[in-house]
């Protein structure tokens, strides 16, 4: 017979007994595809996924219930309540693998909050790492990636990390496995955020009304430009369905797009449901020299230089 995981007490035979810190970037969609409303009120999608360094760090301790704190991006506006993702995320964990949620948890952020990065999700998968190490449940990253699903549709890119291609709500993943290769962003965060919700709605709204550009095809041009390494390629094939109601609803976000444009940027579009705009650079000088002509151009909050593609939530 086995020996249980938990002894009577609930506390964790297994485990760790010190801090486990794990850290987790941002995404950005290389390629997003979105396909019609779903029964279940979630879109189809296609989407290529790319995981940058831009990162959220979740750190859990020891303690008798399941407590969130947190500093950085978002600290007094977003709840530390049981809505959050990282709470959340934890509760699944915990029904998952008959563990006791218990930790004590605390969130340091940078990634904008309602930024089209998926800051939310990000920390839902680095507490899902970070709660499998302090609890010893050691989940194969596979079995962590099918519980993220649950509670996000963003959640398992995030613990794998990398570049992948999304299908289904964005939860269903297939890595995109190129030779190994460094890609350079601006990040132009915008004030304030945009509901994803919001964007996803009023995208039906436009095309309903046929106000819409048409929808993406299939990314396979963007697929091989990955597979080229060739930066001014991949620049011409990154392509946001949701860009045209992002913009629609932020009209300044075409503002950063010139701003960018004139600037140099080889490329650049709305993360995700926005409002944050990623622009692709040659090199890291040339990026570095966009984020400060980001930065002066008074058209984003600050502009943040990130290189892509990096690894998933993982312990540090
Ligand atoms: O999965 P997640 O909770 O992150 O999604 C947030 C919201 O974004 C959903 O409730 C839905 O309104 C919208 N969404 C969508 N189609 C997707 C993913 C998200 O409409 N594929």
């Amino acid at each position: 017979m086995t020996e249980p995981l938990f002894d009577e007490e609930g506390r964790t035979r297994f485990g760790t007994s010190g801090a486990v810190r794990v850290r987790v970037p941002a995404k950005i969609n290389l390629h997003l595809g979105v396909g019609p409303l779903r029964p279940d009120g979630y879109h189809e999608l296609t989407t290529v996924y790319h995981a940058i360094s831009l990162y959220d760090e979740v750190t859990a301790r020891r303690g008798d219930r399941l407590t969130l704190t947190m500093e950085g991006e978002g600290t007094g506006e977003l709840p530390v309540d049981e809505s959050n993702l990282v709470l959340r995320a934890a509760r699944v964990l915990a029904a998952a693998t008959g563990a006791p949620a218990h930790a004590r948890l605390h969130l340091r952020k940078q990634i904008p909050v309602a930024g089209g990065l998926a800051g939310g999700s990000a920390d839902a998968a680095a507490a899902l790492v970070a709660c499998d190490a302090l609890w010893g449940t050691s989940l194969s990253r596979d079995q962590l990636a099918g519980i993220a699903a649950e509670v996000g549709s963003d959640v398992p890119f995030l613990v794998l990390g990398g570049t992948s291609l999304g299908t289904g709500r964005g939860e269903v993943l297939s890595p995109v496995l190129v030779r190994p290769i460094m890609w350079h962003w601006v990040v132009a965060v915008a004030d304030g955020g945009l509901s994803t919700p919001e964007v996803y709605a009023h995208l039906d709204e436009l095309r309903a009304a046929g106000k819409a550009p048409a929808p993406l095809t299939a990314p396979d041009d963007l697929l091989a430009a990955l597979r080229q390494r060739n930066p001014e390629l991949l620049a011409g094939c990154l392509g946001n369905d949701m860009q045209a109601a992002a913009v629609a609803l932020r009209p300044a976000l075409a503002e950063t797009l010139a701003a960018g444009a004139d600037a140099g940027a080889l490329g650049g579009i709305v993360s995700g449901s926005g409002p944050t705009v990623v622009f692709l650079a040659r090199d890291g000088a040339h990026a570095q020299l966009l984020a400060d002509d980001l930065a002066d151009s008074g058209t984003c909050r600050t502009a943040l230089v990130a290189t892509g593609p990096v690894a998933g939530a993982r312990p540090v």
